[in-house]
């Protein structure tokens, strides 16, 4: 199946400036998946797992098995939704790129997960700019088993649609949370850190940063400091913010940000490296390797 994407127009992203399409849910063309595709598909598999053992919050790595993904070929995106719909009610969707924000949002706000179908090509194992099958669904899906975590997704998106009605800067303060947590979050377990994000799961470089450098800042997850925090996109992290438990998540997300929105404009935003006197701190960061501009 040949698709029909169109770019429309590009954005700014967690990747840089990246195109977004305007393509709405496809099928998964599976049959036009190359060899070389699900050779691809199964170094990136079996490297991430590897590391991750013992990196990677345990129910993330449980539950890609629960899933049944494997290093054979690319998992059929209709097998995974009958595990999915079962356990949680998401379901994924195919789609060709980025979508507009506003549609992320009400995709999310429906328990729909919209999952990129082309997979990167052997020569950017280790670096893509925008997000491709690999990072979508072996970095994001997983979590979507846990149903805690599946519903604060869902509540990020509607607030996502409020946000969009709010404003630009709303939507600023709301991107900083997904990124804080959903694409970058570590949690505080019995057996230490580990990480749940999925920017950093799907990362070889990341994963081991993250957790081991002594650069980075970890520091206790807030909602209101990581709405006010600038971030990278052309770095690793400055800091990580460290969740104790996905019903912090979810209980943080609860009430209507409107207030809080109110409140932050009147606010300057911190920096991506800053550690204030409130945080909770697990690790102050040496800095070291860290650009001086370039937040945003
Ligand atoms: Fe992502």
């Amino acid at each position: 199946m040949q698709s029909v994407a169109q770019k429309v127009e590009h954005q700014l992203t967690d990747k840089g400036y990246v195109p977004v399409y305007t393509t709405r849910v496809i099928e998964q063309p599976w049959d036009s998946y190359t060899a070389e595709d699900h050779r691809t598909w199964a170094t990136l598999f079996q490297r991430q797992r590897e590391l991750l053992v013992g990196r990677a919050a345990q129910e993330f790595l449980d539950n890609q098995q629960r899933f049944g993904m494997s290093a054979d070929a690319i998992p059929k995106f209709q097998d995974l939704n009958h595990v999915l719909r079962a356990a949680t009610g998401w379901e994924l969707i195919g789609v060709e790129g980025l979508l507009p924000e506003l549609t992320f949002f009400e995709h999310l706000a429906a328990r729909r997960f919209p999952v990129t179908w082309w997979i990167r090509k052997p020569g950017q194992l280790d670096y893509l700019s925008e997000p491709d099958l690999f990072h979508d669904l072996f970095g994001h899906v997983p979590l979507l088993l846990n149903p805690v975590f599946a519903d604060y997704m869902q509540a990020y998106g509607a607030g996502g649609v409020k946000a969009a009605a709010i404003g630009p800067e709303a939507l600023v303060n709301l991107t900083r949370l997904y990124w804080y947590t959903v694409e970058f979050g570590l949690i505080n377990t019995d057996q230490g850190l580990r990480i749940y994000g999925a920017g950093i799961v799907s990362s070889k470089g990341e994963s081991i940063y993250s957790l081991e450098s002594a650069a980075p800042n970890r520091i206790g997850f807030d909602l209101e400091r990581v709405m006010c925090t600038r971030y990278r996109i052309d770095t690793y992290q400055k800091t990580y913010f460290v969740i104790d438990s996905y019903e912090q998540l979810m209980e943080a997300t609860r009430p209507d940000f409107t207030p809080l929105y109110a409140r932050l404009a009147q606010l300057p935003s911190q920096a991506a490296g800053d550690v204030l006197a409130s945080d909770r701190v697990f690790q102050r960061g040496s800095g070291e390797g860290w650009l001086n501009d370039g937040d945003v």
